[in-house]
């Protein structure tokens, strides 16, 4: 198993999809690296491929508020990552031969973790991580166990920009996760 410097430099340098020709910064991932929880995105958008960092557009605005709600932050006790690495031109959803191409990075860095909670950020995260049939809009908020680690998937904080009506579910779903680690005795 690599550790995170050799990660790192490995997708750093990754050619393995057609995405690295066009994108600006491979956005790795961040956080503190043992974190108890870990959210997942679906991957860069054009702030997060301009500045290398996961979620540091608009929805990631948001998405710091959602975390601050539940006292978590990225700085401190929780982990962000994506589904792929490098931004897929005029933030298509990726598709599965760049997903597949991808996803080894992804393993590595919960293998490196080893969170207690994983959060699927969205529907492209949710189909890859918990489920190829997941339903977000049936499923949000309910929890599976995996290999020891509960998984949950809320809407994509990009879904909630544009349609406000699904932040009411999503705040019952936020506090769900800090009911399970608080049951987890997790760091929050
Ligand atoms: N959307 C994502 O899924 N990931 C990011 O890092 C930014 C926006």
């Amino acid at each position: 198993m690599m550790d995170w410097t050799q990660l790192k430099k490995t997708c750093a340098g990754c050619t393995a999809c057609g995405l690295c020709q066009t994108r600006h910064n491979v956005v790795f991932g961040v956080g503190n690296e043992a974190a108890d929880v870990m959210f997942i995105g679906e991957g860069p958008g054009e702030q997060e491929d301009l500045q290398g960092e996961p979620f540091v557009g608009p929805a990631g605005r948001l998405l710091d508020d959602m975390l601050s709600i539940i006292d978590l932050d990225r700085k401190k006790n929780c982990y962000i990552a994506n589904i792929v690495k490098c931004r897929p031109p005029r933030n298509r959803d990726p598709q599965e031969s760049e997903q597949d191409a991808c996803i080894g990075y992804l393993h590595s860095q919960i293998d490196l973790v080893q969170p207690k909670i994983i959060v699927c950020l969205g529907r492209i995260a949710a189909k890859r991580i918990i489920d190829p049939d997941y339903r977000i809009t049936r499923q949000h908020g309910t929890w599976v166990n995996r290999d020891g680690i509960w998984m949950t998937a809320i809407y994509h904080p990009s879904a909630l920009l544009r349609d406000v009506s699904k932040r009411p579910e999503t705040f019952d779903d936020l506090i769900s996760i800090r009911e399970k680690a608080r049951e987890l005795r997790a760091c929050v």
